[in-house]
């Protein structure tokens, strides 16, 4: 490997949220890499720095077209500039298309369990959470068509929040379920918020397809929401891309988002697409080889040591969603951080069908990985013995 995923980062009193927030040798929660980010990437922004001036700054042409041909070249998805808007973030998007597309006291629906987030930015806006839960069956997620229809269905449903690939499942979802969702949604006149931010977090091999790729109908009535935050480890730059071919959506949510003054970046925000889409690609290739081979070693270390426990099978993200086989996630949880001193994230943040889960963050070293697991099975023992 060119690049050094074993290298052990020194996050500590660093302003981390996931290090300094939670006190663990073994934070394994929030979804940020411990790895630093490409070299070439950071070799960038210090030329910018050492330029010395901070103003106040506009987007451009190379801005819109590292979009443009990342998604055309490695997800075959032609966008145009005319559809693409800057935010501050893919969280500010979703608030801020919630308020913008739809009204107080309309639903929204979510298909859960889904990033905890999703629930805070339809509650906090005054709109009801419409949960329609993923089908679960030997260790498998679908979309339960049918009570999705319904949800829809509802006169008070306006907007539905996607998320694509699927955090915390880890799912890609297939060209076949996205014109599936895409169709119900125009029958019943539903927008959708597609939020693509884990797109190049991919196993080795496989693909993400954009859900505004699939079809017309798909295109017109979506907001995509795109950044190299996540895939990059560079969340903390707060940088993303909205994606509206639409243009009456799309002149509603621009309006939202200048309201919510979330469309002005700051001056590493605003090259931060161009640094990674045109220089990143060996490292993200690497890095992806490094996370799904550590996903594979957690799979087969839990399944083979922590009996009863099951890692359901994902093609993308770097978390891995442990089923715990009937055991209080949140007792389990709390037990090993105080126990071995290993932080993990309760599935119930997911939501109610997130119960008995816990979601592990698989982007830090192999050693880390390996140490961690032999804290959790040990706690995992004493926990199961001391409940008998
Ligand atoms: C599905 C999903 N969307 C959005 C975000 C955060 O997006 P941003 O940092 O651009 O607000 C995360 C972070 O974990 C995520 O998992």
């Amino acid at each position: 490997m060119k690049y050094d995923f074993d290298f052990e980062t020194q996050r500590k009193n660093t302003n981390s949220l996931k290090w300094d927030e939670v006190d663990s040798k073994y934070p394994l929660w929030v979804a940020d890499m411990d790895f630093k980010t490409a070299p070439e990437i950071t070799e960038g922004y210090l030329k910018r720095i050492k330029e010395g001036i901070f103003g106040y700054n506009v987007l451009n042409d190379k801005f819109y077209d590292s979009y443009i041909d990342w998604w055309d070249k490695y997800h075959h998805f032609k966008m145009e500039k005319d559809w693409i808007i800057f935010s501050t973030g893919v969280v500010p998007s979703i608030s801020s298309a919630v308020r913008s597309l739809t009204k107080i006291g309309d639903n929204v629906v979510i298909l859960t369990p889904v990033y905890n987030i999703f629930f805070n930015s339809i509650r906090n806006n005054k709109r009801i959470i419409l949960e329609s839960p993923l089908k679960y069956e030997n260790y498998q997620y679908e979309i339960d068509f049918d009570d999705l229809e319904q949800k829809l269905s509802l006169e008070k449903t306006s907007l539905l929040i996607f998320c694509n690939p699927h955090n915390p499942i880890g799912k890609i979802w297939t060209k076949d379920e996205l014109i599936k969702v895409g169709n119900l949604c125009k029958k019943h006149n539903v927008t959708v918020i597609s939020d693509e931010i884990h797109c190049d977090i991919v196993r080795p091999g496989y693909e993400y397809i954009p859900f505004a790729s699939v079809s017309d109908i798909n295109k017109d009535i979506s907001v995509t929401l795109i950044a190299p935050t996540k895939c990059f480890n560079l969340a903390g730059m707060q940088t993303s891309a909205a994606v509206v071919a639409n243009k009456k959506i799309k002149a509603l949510f621009e309006r939202g988002l200048n309201t919510d003054e979330c469309a002005e970046g700051n001056t590493l925000a605003v090259i931060t697409p161009e640094l990674a889409f045109l220089k990143g690609r060996p490292w993200l290739n690497e890095m992806n080889e490094y996370v799904f081979n550590n996903r594979d070693i957690v799979k087969e270390y839990i399944e083979k040591n922590l009996e009863g426990l099951h890692v359901i099978d994902g093609n993308a993200t770097y978390l891995a969603w442990v089923d715990l086989n009937g055991i209080n996630s949140k007792a389990l949880r709390d037990f090993i951080y105080k126990e071995v001193d290993v932080y993990l994230a309760d599935g119930l943040a997911y939501g109610k069908t997130g119960e008995g889960f816990l979601r592990i963050n698989l982007a830090t070293t192999k050693k880390r990985i390996l140490e961690a697991l032999e804290l959790i099975k040990k706690a995992y023992d004493k926990f199961i013995e001391n409940n008998k």
